[in-house]
């Protein structure tokens, strides 16, 4: 058995909040020993709603630095821009002659993404799910860490490799979901009934995994829960739900063994305070890297460019053999 590849991509499009760390990055940094690794900011889905050119390019360096700041391990793992590599839009298009509008019309995150767009809804954004395959499958990747709500988009990128299999010959491995059983899906501090997001305006609706103790506490004491005092979680309850699933998450346990171990709470109060203490422990060390890396910013653009290259040669096969097996060229 050949060593599996784990590829996963986040948007350098805001503050990195405790949903992409429980959800994400937190399972990134852990399995660098046991894979091929290749994290990719993906500044080409970015561009699927409208950005501020300098503030983008500001973000990628910016997201680079809170993931090699959270533990990604430039001897480990591949970290680079998804624009940095061209194989990502060229198999993008051909994986847009395989992919039906029926297939992509059922895609509920172009849905809720397109009705939140104020001014026109950009041909980017429908076909953001491709562009996304094509990331996954250029480098054979076997597994696919991240968030629960990217679920949908793996299943996708299965069914265009299964179905360009079938079409043109073997080309293409098929990747696994690989999601976090605590942490999957963390929702708004400010609403618990939303999930957890960067583009969500308002200042107490994510805890950033930069945000300096204070700001967390006030954001945590802040959070929305409902007036009853069980520490139980229940669908009726999104509010302490969710504060039990950070603390799963950060600790590592079960929202059950969360539920026991604040059985003799005294209100959600308790609950705030504690989860407040483990947070700003969880992030110190990361805010600390933070800072020491952003000093020297051209080592992460080294970096970056470095990762670009050592990944160019697989994405360019796999487009080699996409092309001759269609008949392109
Ligand atoms: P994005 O912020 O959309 O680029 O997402 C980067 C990664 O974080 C993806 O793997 C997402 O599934 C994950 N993620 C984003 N928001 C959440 C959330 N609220 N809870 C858990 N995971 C999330
Ligand atoms: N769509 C993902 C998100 O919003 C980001 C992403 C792009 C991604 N390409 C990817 C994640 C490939 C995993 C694999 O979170």
């Amino acid at each position: 058995m050949s060593r599996p590849v784990v590829f996963s991509g986040i948007q350098p499009t805001g503050a990195i909040h405790i949903g992409n760390y429980f959800g994400a990055i937190k399972q990134w940094v852990a399995g660098q020993d046991d894979a091929e690794n290749i994290f990719c900011l993906v500044d080409m889905h970015a561009l699927t709603v409208p950005q501020e050119p300098e503030a983008l390019r500001g973000q990628i360096l910016e997201t680079a630095t809170v993931l090699l700041a959270a533990g990604i391990d430039p001897a480990k793992s591949r970290l680079f821009v998804q624009s940095h590599v061209r194989e990502h839009g060229e198999l993008a298009w051909y994986l847009s002659c395989v992919a039906s509008m029926g297939q992509m019309q059922r895609m509920t995150q172009f849905k809720e993404k397109s009705e939140s767009q104020r001014g026109e809804v950009r041909v980017g954004l429908f076909t953001y799910p491709i562009l996304m395959a094509a990331d996954i499958l250029l480098y054979r990747t076997t597994q696919v860490p991240v968030g629960d709500d990217q679920r949908q988009h793996i299943e996708l990128t299965r069914d265009l490799a299964q179905r360009f299999n079938a079409t043109y010959g073997e080309a293409f491995v098929l990747p696994e979901p690989a999601i976090p059983k605590a942490g999957a899906r963390i929702m708004g501090l400010d609403d618990p009934t939303k999930k957890m997001s960067k583009s969500a305006p308002g200042s107490y609706h994510a805890v950033r995994v930069l945000d300096s103790p204070d700001v967390i506490k006030k954001t945590v004491m802040a959070a929305q829960t409902d007036s009853g005092r069980d520490v139980r979680a229940d669908p009726a309850r999104p509010g302490v739900t969710n504060l039990l699933a950070i603390y799963a998450a950060a600790t590592g346990t079960t929202i059950e063994a969360a539920e026991a171990h604040f059985a003799d709470a005294r209100g959600y109060g308790d609950v705030k305070k504690e989860l407040v203490d483990i947070l700003v422990e969880t992030l110190r060390p990361l805010r600390e890297r933070y800072a020491e890396l952003s000093a020297v910013p051209g080592t992460v653009h080294a970096l970056l460019a470095q990762g670009a290259r050592a990944v160019r040669p697989t994405a360019r096969d796999t487009v080699d053999t996409v092309k001759r097996a269609m008949g392109a060229g």
